[in-house]
């Protein structure tokens, strides 16, 4: 192995004991603990347990937690609803509506609902805007590229002046990440579905960001030497091995770009601790916000 494994669980841990230290203090200084909302609408099991993982980091890191589970069959106005509720509620300082939301409701419509102050996952459209614009600033980023940047940043990647690609164009992590990679003055190819000759863009960057969703996309021969490589995939593979008869495996083939690569992020424990780290870094800043 050439590459440097880039520990996401370490560096998450350092950011969760800093908002930790920083909650405590508030605390200490008689100032409210940050509180975070949760919304799930219906009961898919992936989205139950990663509701259920941002309920015990708040827990962990001295912050309260709401959580607000709601039937699959709910209309928009009843989530819109919930949404101005906690909105009005004062001892919410962050909402998070766990996406994807069921087929018939408006997406677009629930996240321009959250007050921009609370929008600790960076998707309402007044933070999107902001952040795809120069000389703007979003209050707050979404999570998980906001992770992927911060993981480069402390592994000493140099983002100014890279060539940066990233796979996928999702508005969860794809487009927000892209966004992210101008703001830190790299190129920035996105590649998806329609694009031509795709190892060949990938062959071109210093920094990759993966997260096109689908198993081990990304080959050795892809990989420019030297170059980081952030796996945001998260894929299922058959392995008669383990107990539970699969592994978690990312985007990248992982065995093949770690003899190329100068840095890489396992699957899982890299990029996976830092979308909840950095949740609940935005849950405290949205609370310091709302001090003022
Ligand atoms: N679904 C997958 N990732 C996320 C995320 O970061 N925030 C929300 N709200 N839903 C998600």
């Amino acid at each position: 192995m050439s590459a440097q494994l880039i520990d996401g669980k370490a560096i998450a841990q350092k950011v969760k004991d800093d908002v930790a230290a920083a909650v405590a203090a508030r605390v200490a200084a008689g100032k409210s603990k940050p509180g975070l909302a949760t919304v799930l609408v219906g009961e898919r099991v992936d989205s139950a347990t990663y509701v259920r993982m941002k309920q015990k980091a708040c827990a962990d890191l001295g912050m309260e937690s709401f959580h607000h589970p709601l039937p699959s069959d709910s209309t928009q106005e009843e989530v819109e609803n919930l949404v101005r509720e906690l909105n009005a509620d004062p001892t919410v300082n962050g909402i998070l509506v766990q996406l994807p939301l069921p087929d018939h409701l408006d997406e677009e419509k629930v996240l321009q609902a959250i007050d921009i102050t609370k929008d600790v996952d960076g998707f309402h459209p007044i933070n999107i805007g902001r952040l795809a614009q120069k000389g703007r600033e979003p209050l707050f980023v979404p999570c998980t590229p906001f992770g992927c940047i911060h993981l480069l940043k402390e592994s000493g990647v140099k983002i100014e002046g890279a060539n940066a690609v990233v796979l996928g164009r999702s508005n969860i992590v794809g487009m927000p990440a892209a966004l992210l990679l101008v703001r830190e003055n790299a190129t920035v190819t996105v590649v998806h579905s329609r694009t031509q000759n795709i190892p060949e863009v990938v062959r071109r960057a210093d920094i990759v960001i993966a997260a096109i969703g689908k198993m081990e996309f990304v080959r050795g021969d892809w990989v420019k030497p030297g170059a980081a490589i952030i796996d945001v995939g998260i894929n299922s593979k058959p392995d008669a091995t383990r107990k539970r008869g699969y592994r978690l495996v990312g985007d990248v083939n992982f065995d093949e770009v770690k003899e190329v690569a100068g840095y890489i992020t396992p699957v899982p424990g890299g990029v996976g601790p830092m979308t909840i780290a950095m949740l609940m870094k935005n849950t405290l800043r949205a609370a310091e916000i709302q001090d003022q």
